[in-house]
């Protein structure tokens, strides 16, 4: 019997080889905020390992989405480097995305050259950050930058853009009534809530024009008090349907509050603490961190109850990430409806997991969750801690 991850599917404009999706991970590796041959090597080494496409992690649409000075950004410099990309990842002969975002209250002042801004500017403990609160021009003017970087993903050859919606970025600070207590039109009602994600979206589907795939990533739940639940995903999701867009990515969780919810697992308190370069930072995290973060046990597919109640009502395909391990638990959600399944650390741990897979030489991932690859983002490039000695 096939392997149903093994099978070709569509999604939107593309065909995919196979069912497996490269998840977007910072990869740590845009020095300046460019393209490096490391990053190109990457991924062209998840192609090789079989995936039918993979994404590059969080690309910011503008300066004052900047949170790392290792990450990319969508300006006119960068594209011969994206070229290159894509053309390495397609000669492997898997199709390429790229998540496009902003970050709203995480940008570091030092690279977005300003105050960070938020729908609303309260507080941010996490940060910590002190955003003020973003003016209905601004954002006119990010919509219009989402355009902007969709247009350069075309231009880079990219079959797909994925937007990101979830995890407590810009668009989720919007969505979210934790972070938005907007007395205009973009805040207060749900609907109002809703807008800026309606117009990013609309921009993305004119500028993309069936040229390249749009997928866009959005929470099931924040993880946090007070925050979007189930009830708002499954309103989201039938506005996205209704949007055209051509799958959803189901996720949860705010990284600025919530991070555990995203991954599950250890929390890698001692490791982060290590790698984040501002030394009275990394002791306010080493001393107060596990008063803050919330501990999230990992479990296999730990999104599955919630996904399927967004399956249950919209009809486009569905991309399910989160804790896929084991093929076993890979083919039980592409059984129960989800049409691509996605990967983080299963591929961080090893670019030739898909191979290794389809061939029988393994029946799951030797990642055990230890988070270190998540801790270590502050400074240095995505490795597991597995494979340091190869550094
Ligand atoms: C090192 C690392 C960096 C990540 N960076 C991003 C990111 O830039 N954008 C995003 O949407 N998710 C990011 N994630 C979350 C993953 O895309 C994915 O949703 C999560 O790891 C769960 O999938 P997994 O169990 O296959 O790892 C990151 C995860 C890891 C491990
Ligand atoms: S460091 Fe390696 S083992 Fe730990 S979570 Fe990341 S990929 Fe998995």
């Amino acid at each position: 019997m096939t392997n149903k991850l093994f099978t070709p599917s569509r999604l939107g404009t593309l065909e995919l080889r196979n069912r497996s999706i490269r998840s977007a991970a910072f990869e740590g590796m845009a020095p300046g905020h460019l393209v490096s041959d490391d990053l190109i090597s990457y991924h062209r080494s998840v192609a090789a390992g079989g995936v039918g496409m993979t994404t590059v992690a969080y690309a910011s649409v503008s300066q004052s989405g900047l949170s790392f000075n290792h990450q990319l950004w969508m300006r006119r410099e960068a594209l011969p480097g994206l070229c290159r990309l894509t053309e390495a990842v397609h000669r492997e002969g898997a199709a390429v995305s790229i998540q496009l975002g902003h970050c709203g209250l995480m940008a570091k002042r030092s690279l977005s050259g300003g105050k960070c801004f938020a729908p609303s500017g309260r507080f941010n403990l996490y940060g910590p950050t002190w955003p003020r609160t973003v003016t209905r021009e601004e954002i006119r003017s990010i919509v219009k930058d989402f355009g902007g970087a969709t247009r350069m993903a075309v231009e880079a050859g990219f079959d797909a853009v994925e937007i990101h919606a979830g995890h407590g970025y810009f668009i989720s600070q919007f969505l979210s009534p934790v972070t938005n207590h907007r007395k205009d039109e973009y805040g207060g009602s749900f609907e109002n809530r809703c807008r800026f994600l309606r117009e990013v979206i609309r921009e993305v589907m004119q500028a993309a024009g069936n040229r390249l795939a749009v997928t866009v990533k959005m929470n099931l739940s924040d993880g946090v008090p007070g925050g979007c639940g189930i009830t708002e995903a499954i309103s989201i999701a039938q506005l996205l349907e209704k949007e055209g867009v051509h799958g959803l990515v189901l996720s949860g969780g705010f990284v600025s509050s919530a991070p555990m919810y995203v991954m599950r697992g250890a929390m890698p308190i001692p490791v982060m603490a290590r790698y984040i370069k501002n030394r009275l930072m990394g002791l306010g995290v080493l001393l107060f961190g596990r008063f803050l973060i919330k501990p999230e046990p990992f479990s296999e597919a730990y999104f599955l109850d919630d996904a399927l109640k967004i399956r249950e009502k919209v009809k486009l395909p569905l991309i399910f990430v989160g804790g896929l391990n084991s093929l076993a638990t890979i083919e039980k959600v592409l059984s129960l409806g989800f049409d691509f399944v996605q990967f983080a650390r299963p591929l961080i741990h090893d670019p030739e997991y898909i191979n290794k897979l389809k061939r029988g030489e393994i029946t799951q991932s030797g990642c055990q969750h230890s988070n270190y690859c998540i801790a270590r983002m502050y400074s240095g490039k995505m490795v597991c801690s597995q494979h340091l000695d190869q550094e």
